[in-house]
């Protein structure tokens, strides 16, 4: 693609930038669709605020915002998707006309990722391991799904039950009970849909969050939010109990292309995500 006058410009915020695979993704959804774009990285070390200001008046049409900043940006924006106010955690800017409204597509990201391994969770019982961002996304998600109940487990009890606390008084229900990660040996239901979204495991093929195999033989379908390494100890901890297991790697792939489809208002064919899912496990070397 040659940039000429015409060339809309979208990019991703964040600190550290340098390893961001969105480039890839929205370079190869642009081609496929023959849009003048390019997306590029911005390093913002600091002055968010004025950052976005400075995106908005140099009119980029669309910015993804990733770590330490999903939160921060909030402030920055005209305005905000419910939901994704309602997460406080945003990763897409819309440019509208006085400035960009903020949605979240790490929820949706995760929502067509297991969708397109033919995982459901209305009606479930689930387990959710980690308190962090993307597991009160996953909280989110699985209580707006319809989940029948969802066992939110993390180290910090605390943290655990303000996510509680903020997702059933959303939704209204008391779908999601707060415990400590150590009392895992209390849930007693069979055929769970784990979802593993704690850091444990990142970069280490040798951790995993619980190593009891008695726990692993109640999940059906274990989901790890962690894609590197792209088999990690709970993919296979689940799979040695007879479950089946993804990876986070098309979570990564959905929230770019849900983005994208956001900003230029469109519907991605199936055969061009495969391709892209593709293309980024080369890059990435998985
Ligand atoms: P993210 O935004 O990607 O979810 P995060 O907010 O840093 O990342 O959250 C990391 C999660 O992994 C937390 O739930 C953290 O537990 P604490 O809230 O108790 O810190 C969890 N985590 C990280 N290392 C862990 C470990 N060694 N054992 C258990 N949980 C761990």
């Amino acid at each position: 693609m040659q940039v000429n006058g015409r060339t809309n410009v979208f990019g991703v915020i964040g600190n550290p930038i340098a390893h961001t695979i969105s480039p890839l993704i929205h370079r190869v959804l642009a081609e496929s669709e023959q849009r003048n774009m390019v997306y590029v990285p911005f390093h913002v070390t600091s002055q968010l605020d004025q950052a976005i200001k400075g995106a908005f008046h140099l009119n980029i049409v669309g910015m993804n915002v990733t770590v330490p900043y999903k939160s921060e940006v909030i402030d920055s924006l005209l305005a905000i998707d419910p939901l994704a106010k309602a997460i406080g955690s945003v990763n897409t800017l819309v440019r509208r006309e006085n400035g960009y409204e903020g949605y979240n597509t790490d929820l949706y990201g995760l929502k067509r990722a297991m969708e397109s391994e033919g995982i459901t969770l209305q009606g479930k019982t689930i387990i959710i391991l980690g308190a962090g961002g993307t597991g009160r996304t996953a909280g989110f998600l699985c209580a707006k799904e319809g989940a029948k109940e969802i066992y939110l487990l993390n180290r910090t009890l605390e943290k655990a039950v303000e996510i509680a606390d903020h997702v059933n008084t959303y939704f209204q229900r008391d779908t999601i009970k707060p415990m400590a990660l150590g009392d895992y040996g209390k849930i007693t239901k069979e055929q769970v849909v784990v979802i593993q979204a704690s850091s444990v495991g990142l970069s280490n093929p040798e951790h995993v969050i619980i190593e009891d195999e008695n726990f692993y033989k109640r999940v059906a379908v274990g989901f790890d939010i962690v894609y590197q390494p792209f088999e990690t100890k709970f993919i296979k901890c689940v799979k040695e109990s007879g479950g089946q297991a993804y990876n986070g790697l098309k979570m990564l792939l959905y929230q770019g292309v849900e983005a994208y489809e956001i900003w230029n208002n469109c519907k991605i064919p199936s055969r061009v995500i495969e391709d892209l899912y593709e293309q980024m496990k080369e890059v990435m070397e998985l």
